[in-house]
């Protein structure tokens, strides 16, 4: 069958997703499989499909549009098989809040968070949360329009930052601690990565520009608080009903508890991102990984 890589798209992580996109699309067909490439253009994406005469989707889109449900809903509708979760599960896992308020319900351990609406009255922060605390586009990606806020001074400029993009915003409590992350591959959990960066947080630029980011892997957690981050990262990506791959970001204090962040349904697939780094760990190469991700897809 013709596989159709979907990458691009119209989101703020488009370059992210160009990256992801040609090291899977060049991995499929060094793997002898008729693969092509599609940048999706939400308005054309039935002709699109249509042209690229694929039956199956490989979906590396990020952010809106690619992982947000809306693609996801274009492909039940083609009645095209895709890689990845589902239309709710994609629109939740993209909507920190709401996941938020999911979790809770299940009794998984969130930051405690506040949603903010553009133009309404926006509460003291500073006596909910104390100094720094996060300020973070509802459904941002790669931390793109994210500020940590050290105090009341950098207040106004952090919030039109995120109400740049978007007109709901999340203040989150700051957790100081490790910032880690699991990766889920086919129903199991891969090993956790430490993530640390001399920079203020794990950023844009620390994600995809500097060199002075580092990934612990082994992550240096011990056996004991691994396994329980393994263990809350299926719970928190079965909670939201996602399926067949993704990555949970969480926050460990100081005390060592874990605090979910979010989940990724569609994460990073790019040389340095963190789930082909936690396949290698398992000794599962990049092709093996993008085989095993087309595999789920097919069932
Ligand atoms: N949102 C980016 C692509 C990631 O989570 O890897
Ligand atoms: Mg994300």
């Amino acid at each position: 069958a013709r596989i159709a890589v979907l990458y691009g798209g119209p989101s703020g992580e488009r370059e992210v997703s160009l990256d992801s996109g040609h090291a899977v699309l060049q991995t499929l067909q060094g793997l002898g499989m008729d693969a092509v490439g599609v940048d999706i253009q939400p308005a054309i994406l039935q002709q699109q499909m249509a042209e690229s005469g694929a039956q199956i989707a490989f979906n590396v889109c990020h952010g809106a549009v690619g992982e947000d449900g809306l693609l996801q809903a274009c492909l039940e509708t083609l009645d095209m098989p895709y890689t990845g979760s589902g239309v709710l599960a994609s629109a939740l896992a993209m909507d920190k809040w709401r996941c938020k308020q999911l979790w809770r319900a299940a009794g998984l351990p969130v930051t405690d968070g506040i949603l903010l609406h553009r133009g309404s009255h926006t509460p003291d922060l500073g006596a909910r949360f104390g100094w720094p605390l996060y300020i973070k586009p509802n459904h941002g990606g790669s931390s793109l329009g994210v500020s940590k806020v050290g105090g009341p001074a950098e207040l106004d400029a952090a919030l039109q930052c995120a109400f740049a993009i978007e007109d709901e915003v999340l203040c989150e409590g700051a957790v100081i601690g490790h910032e880690v992350t699991v990766g889920i591959l086919d129903g199991q959990a891969l090993p956790p990565i430490v993530i640390e960066t001399p920079r203020a947080f794990y950023d844009y630029t620390a994600k995809y520009l500097a060199d002075d980011t580092r990934y612990l892997l082994p992550s240096g957690l011990g056996a004991p608080l691994e396994q329980q981050l393994q263990a809350l990262a299926l719970r928190a990506f079965a909670e939201l009903g996602c399926r067949d791959w993704g990555r949970v970001d969480f926050m460990i204090g100081g005390d060592g508890r874990p605090h979910l962040l979010e989940v990724n349904s569609v994460p990073g697939m790019t040389s340095h991102s963190l789930i082909p780094m936690a396949a290698k760990a398992t000794g599962m190469g990049f092709p093996e990984l993008c085989a095993t991700i087309l595999r789920t897809a097919q069932r």
